[in-house]
Order: C-alpha cells, then structure tokens, then sequence
C-alpha cells in the first residue's frame, strides 16, 4: 500500500523529458482559449468612429414574377432510344475533347491524387500523434519504475541490513519484497524495453511511409506544373443553361455546353438533371478542398476551378470544385427570375439545404449586388436574415442580401469603408457578398474534418466554409453547392 501511494506520487511529480519522436507537425498545441464556440461573424464597433450603419441606397430587388418558362409537361414516358441517339457525340458541336480552355481545364488524376494523399497523410499523422502520446506515457511510466525500482532496490538493502539485526523478524517481508523487486526489475528490464522498440520501429515505418507520400506529392507537384488537359464527351444536347437542356432532353448529370444568348461564348457548366426535378446550373462547388477560393477579383469574374472530370463512366459525370463567375452568374440571374439552391452537407455525412425562389446578381459596374428573396429549407436562412444567434446589430450586420461582392483585393463590404485593416474579405478567406461580415460563407478556406479554432484561422476569424445558422462560426463544411434555375411555377 505504502509502495502503491509512493508510485502515485511517483507519476505526479515526475516530470518526463518528452523525447522528440518526429521532426514535423506534432508541436502540442497550447490550450484553446475559451472563446471557442462564440459567435465570430460579426465585427462589433469598437470606438463611435466605426460606427455602423445599416443604411443603405436603395438596391435592386431580385427579379420575381413573370417567368420565361411554364411549368414543367408532365413527364411522359420518354423513349430511351431517342434520347441514347441524342447523346451520339458531334464531332462539330465543339468537337469531343476539349483541351486547355481558361474553364474546364481538368486535372482528375492529379485532384484524386492529391485528395488521397490530404486524407492518408491526415489519417497517418492522427496515428502519429496517438502513438506518441503513447510512446510518452510509457516513457514517463518507465521512467518512473525506474525510480521506483531505484528506491526499492536501496530500500532492500536498508531492510537487508535491519534483517541481519533482527534475524526472522522481517525475513517473510523481505522474501516478498525481494520477489516484487525481482518481478518489477524484470518489466524494466525486458518489457518495457522492448515494447518502446516496438513503438519506435512502429513510428519509423510510419515516418518512411509520409516521406513515401511526400515524394509522391513532389512529383506530383512537378507534373501539375504543367496544366493537363483530359478529354471529356460532350452531350450534343446543349442550351441557354441547363433547365434548357433539361427540356431539350438532357437528362444526365453531367457537363454540357451552354450559351445563354447569342453574344456569350459558349462555355461549359455541370448540369445537375436529377436534384428536385433537375435542370440546375452549377455555379459553385466546394467538396475536397482542391481548389483555392482564396483569389482576386478578375478571378471571381471570370470564374476558376475545374468544371467536371470523368471518374470512368466515359463521360464527365463528376462536378469539381469552382466557381463558375460572376460575370456568368450575374447574366444567367437577370435573364429573368431565378431560384438558388443552396446544398451542404457536414462531416458526418448530415445534409440541409437553402433555397430562395428569386436570387439575382447584377453587373461588376454595381460590383455584383446580389439580392435574393422568398427562403425555404432546412439549413437556416442566413443571406436574409443573418445569423440567428446574434442580436440587434450584430446580427443585421451578417446579413448578405443587398451587398456588394468582395474580394480580398476588391474591398466592397460594410465594414468601414476605405480602411485597410477593416476588410472581411482579407480575414474570411474567401470572395463573398460580406457585409460586416458574414453568417454564411461558401468560399472560406477548406478545412478537414469540420471543427477548427481561431488558433488554426490565417486571422483568427471563423474563415471556414461557415453556414452560421446550421453548424455556428467555428465549423467548416464538408461539402457545399450552389444551383441555379430559371424560376417556374410546377
Ligand atoms: C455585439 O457583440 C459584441 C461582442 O460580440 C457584444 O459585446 C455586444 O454586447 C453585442 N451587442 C448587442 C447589441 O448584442
């Protein structure tokens, strides 16, 4: 009992050399502050000088009523020859393989690539990390046998020394003490020993298999220097956009050709035909990370990203990660009433959605004022009513509807006009309709697996992917997706 008390004391007081396993990113990370979990969007005044006002010009409301298009026919029972016939590539109808355009520059192999390796060197270093904290605790409790072991050993001999003065009197006791310290020099000696080998050799063969990934991303790396170009079918189906299609009689997911009117060039979009009676056009995706959305305002213009890649179907059935443009976005809106649909899904595989039955962005000449109205859905609706758990003013200013588009080189938002320090685009990541700042925030940074904190934020500002009335401002979506379709009555 005595020796049992000593050994808890033992493991209190020492304090272990913490032996340096790896060379990267095991630092221990210092306790997060209890902020976490506190609402981040908003950027609350200060001083009277950064006072905010919620006033506005009057901005131009989402084009509602009316509707180029009638309610869907009823679905009649297609006929599956025909429509196979359609899908016969062309080889005229901007031919079947297109290579490096400024859109739709595809690098599959590459993007799975490195998607696989993200989540391996991820999986890898979460072992690391278990393993060294392991290797630590039995260090420590190594570490401390041994000044166990030390103390017994020279308490044996003090009791040896006691036994020789009085005879038998201990003898049983030492008898016992002696096999303890026998079974205990044992473990030190051999078990622990050899289980730390074990760990150390574990540890080795992991730290050989990250640099196996490292070389791997080198050279992928070298070869992405160059873009690839992959070819992708194109269905001879095409349109104005994708609801166009759809009644033409596109009826895959997939990538097609649009031209919503004559003085466009065409360009290519992923259609999704299936979601809610199909016809949706693609204009934002986020799923893998493998995109940066952290860009410039002539790149949220013309759109980035890559459009759909071909997994082995033998057509181009995949969405990738982009952002179509606000040129793009802007035109297709104000061709007459539009609903978005906006789609996301968190880490554990839970899904809610946001629509708004009118959604309109106008030209870069108002820099993309973006209105929308008529909410349903599941996910909370943020653009119109900003985040739920402010209050007052701190919750009109996450409002996005009516705002400008900004870029971290474009400042447009709410937040103190004109002064450099004060800019949400530069803290949140990414481009956005921000006010002063955001509760929702589609194009923020990337971040695996879903929680994250101000110490792990570039600013120490909730710059995921943040739906602020679903998951809070301090968790990034898995996945999320923005859809648009000329606006109909069913
Ligand atoms: C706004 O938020 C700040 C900090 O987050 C808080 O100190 C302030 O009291 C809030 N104002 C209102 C009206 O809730």
């Amino acid at each position: 009992m005595k020796w049992l008390l000593l050994l808890c004391l033992f493991v209190y007081g020492v304090q272990c050399s913490s032996v340096d396993y790896d060379d990267y990113d095991l630092t221990t990370k210092s306790p997060e502050p209890k902020t976490v979990g506190d609402p981040r969007g908003h950027r609350p005044s200060t001083r009277g000088s950064d006072h905010y006002s919620p006033y506005q010009p009057a901005i131009p409301p989402p084009i509602s009523g009316g509707s180029r298009y009638r309610g869907r026919p009823p679905t009649t029972s297609t006929d599956e020859s025909t429509l196979e016939e359609q899908k016969v590539e062309q080889p005229d109808a901007g031919g079947c393989t297109h290579l490096s355009e400024k859109m739709g520059v595809l690098c599959p192999t590459g993007c799975e690539l490195k998607s696989t390796i993200v989540k391996q060197e991820r999986n890898v270093k979460t072992a690391v990390d278990e393993l060294k904290k392991d290797v630590n605790e039995l260090s420590m409790s190594s570490n401390t046998i041994y000044r166990y072991v030390d103390g017994l050993s020279s308490a044996l001999r003090e009791r040896q020394r006691i036994n020789n003065d009085n005879g038998n009197l201990v003898g049983e006791y030492t008898n016992d003490l002696e096999g303890q310290h026998a079974f205990v020099k044992d473990t030190i000696d051999t078990t622990f020993p050899s289980s730390i080998r074990v760990l150390q050799s574990v540890l080795q063969s992991l730290r050989d298999k990250i640099q196996k990934v490292e070389t791997a991303i080198m050279s992928q790396r070298l070869k992405c220097e160059k873009p690839c170009t992959m070819s992708c079918p194109i269905p001879v189906v095409s349109g104005k956009e994708c609801e166009d299609i759809f009644r033409k009689g596109g009826d895959s997911s997939e990538m097609y050709l649009i031209q919503p009117d004559a003085f466009f060039h065409p360009y290519k979009v992923y259609c999704d035909m299936t979601t809610e009676k199909g016809g949706w056009t693609l204009i934002q995706n986020r799923q893998d990370g493998s995109v940066d959305f952290g860009r410039r305002w002539d790149d949220y213009r013309a759109g980035f990203g890559n459009i759909a890649s071909d997994v082995g179907k033998g057509f181009c059935s995949t969405p990738g990660e982009y952002w179509l443009g606000n040129d793009r976005i802007s035109q297709l809106t104000k061709m007459g009433p539009t609903e978005v649909l906006i789609e996301m899904t968190d880490w554990t595989g839970d899904r809610v959605k946001a629509q708004y039955h009118q959604f309109t962005v106008q030209g870069e000449t108002s820099g993309y004022v973006m209105a929308v109205g008529k909410y349903s859905g599941t996910a909370g609706d943020t653009l119109l009513e900003g985040a739920t758990e402010l209050i007052g003013e701190n919750r009109t200013m996450t409002i996005h509807n009516g705002m400008m588009f900004s870029t971290y080189d474009r400042d447009n938002d709410k937040w103190v006009p004109g002064d450099a320090t004060k800019q949400c685009s530069r803290e949140d990541g990414g481009g956005w309709w921000y006010n002063r700042c955001h509760s929702s925030n589609p194009n923020g940074r990337y971040y695996w697996g879903g929680e994250y904190t101000k110490n792990m934020a570039k600013h120490g500002t909730d710059d995921g992917i943040v739906w602020m009335n679903w998951k809070g401002s301090w968790y990034s979506l898995k996945a999320i997706s923005m859809k648009i379709r000329p606006f109909f009555s069913s």
